[in-house]
């Protein structure tokens, strides 16, 4: 997958899985603007790509701020005279996108939430497709999330940007596709980015690898490698696609399944039955 003379804009590029993407990119040759609110993580970033062969720059880029991502998109093409890719990918804290369920929500954490995952996502397509379009082409790949097709409870209005991520995907993909503008989502399940090292109990980390298929948890590189492909043109006639990074935890069935088993009469205990099997 060569980027080689590709310009890329990647919001949320200094931390977790955007690092993960700008480090692969530039890896492969790409020229990338690191768009995000982190100063000396995106500035470190800059610094451990630019002796290799790979080009960065940093834009400060505050994706709730819709001056921003025009600034970030006009900066890509002032410094590297093109753009040929966007990742939509910044992930805001729940401290500055509030969420909750639905009972307990409140139009402004419904509008801030919204505002970060998907209206983000919009104007980052808005002002990049114009200068995709100048340059013949491109790819956008938004970072969604398995919280798109399945209720999170007390993450309503990111579940709903998130879905609503997949829908604003298609209809990029369907109305670009003849400015030759390919545009997808990467899904993850859950990934263990430093973030989520820090902040996540070590017993949920430890249940979320036993309960997926394959049982681990997501690494940035796993996600920014899923990413990169569906930007390359490896994936030339892949558009419009929200493709799961999951490690199959959508696949399965859920916990219901050995309740109804027990109803039958039979006893179904998952770590007994991979035990013996
Ligand atoms: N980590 C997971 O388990 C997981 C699972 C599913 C989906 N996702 C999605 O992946 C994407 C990346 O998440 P991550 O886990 O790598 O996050 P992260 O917290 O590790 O990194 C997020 C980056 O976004 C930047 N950022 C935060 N607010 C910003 C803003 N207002 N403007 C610009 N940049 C901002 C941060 O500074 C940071 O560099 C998000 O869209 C998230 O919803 C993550």
């Amino acid at each position: 997958m060569s980027f080689e003379g590709r310009v890329a804009v990647v919001t949320g590029g200094a931390a977790g899985i955007g690092r993960s993407i700008v480090t692969k990119l530039a890896a492969e040759g790409a020229s990338v603007v690191i768009a995000d609110v982190d100063e000396a993580g995106a500035a470190a970033l800059v610094d451990a790509i630019e002796p290799s062969r790979g080009k960065a720059r940093f834009v400060r880029t505050d994706i709730l701020v819709e001056s921003d991502i025009a600034a970030m998109i006009e900066h890509a093409v002032q410094s590297f005279g093109r753009l040929d890719l966007l990742f939509n990918n910044a992930g805001v804290p729940r401290t500055i996108a509030p969420d909750s369920e639905i009972a307990e929500m409140t139009g402004e954490k419904w509008r801030r939430t919204l505002d970060a995952h998907l209206t983000s996502a919009m104007f980052g397509c808005h002002y990049a497709i114009p200068a995709m379009i100048r340059a013949g082409g491109g790819a956008i790949v938004n970072t969604s999330s398995a919280s798109a097709l399945a209720a999170t409870l007390d993450l309503s209005a990111y579940s709903a940007a998130k879905a609503g991520l997949h829908a604003l995907t298609r209809e990029v993909a369907v109305t670009y596709g003849r400015d030759n503008i390919r545009c997808n989502a990467v899904v993850p399940g859950a990934v263990m980015t430093e973030r989520g090292r820090a902040t996540l109990p070590p017993d949920i980390i430890r249940l979320f690898a036993e309960e997926t298929p394959l049982p681990r948890l997501a690494s940035p590189d796993n996600i920014a490698d899923v990413a990169l492909f569906l930007a390359s043109d490896a994936a030339a006639m892949v558009t419009g696609q929200a493709l799961l990074a999951d490690g199959g935890m959508m696949a399965k069935l859920p916990y219901w399944l050995p309740k109804m088993r027990e109803t039958r009469g039979e006893r179904f205990d998952e770590t007994t039955y991979r035990a013996n099997r």
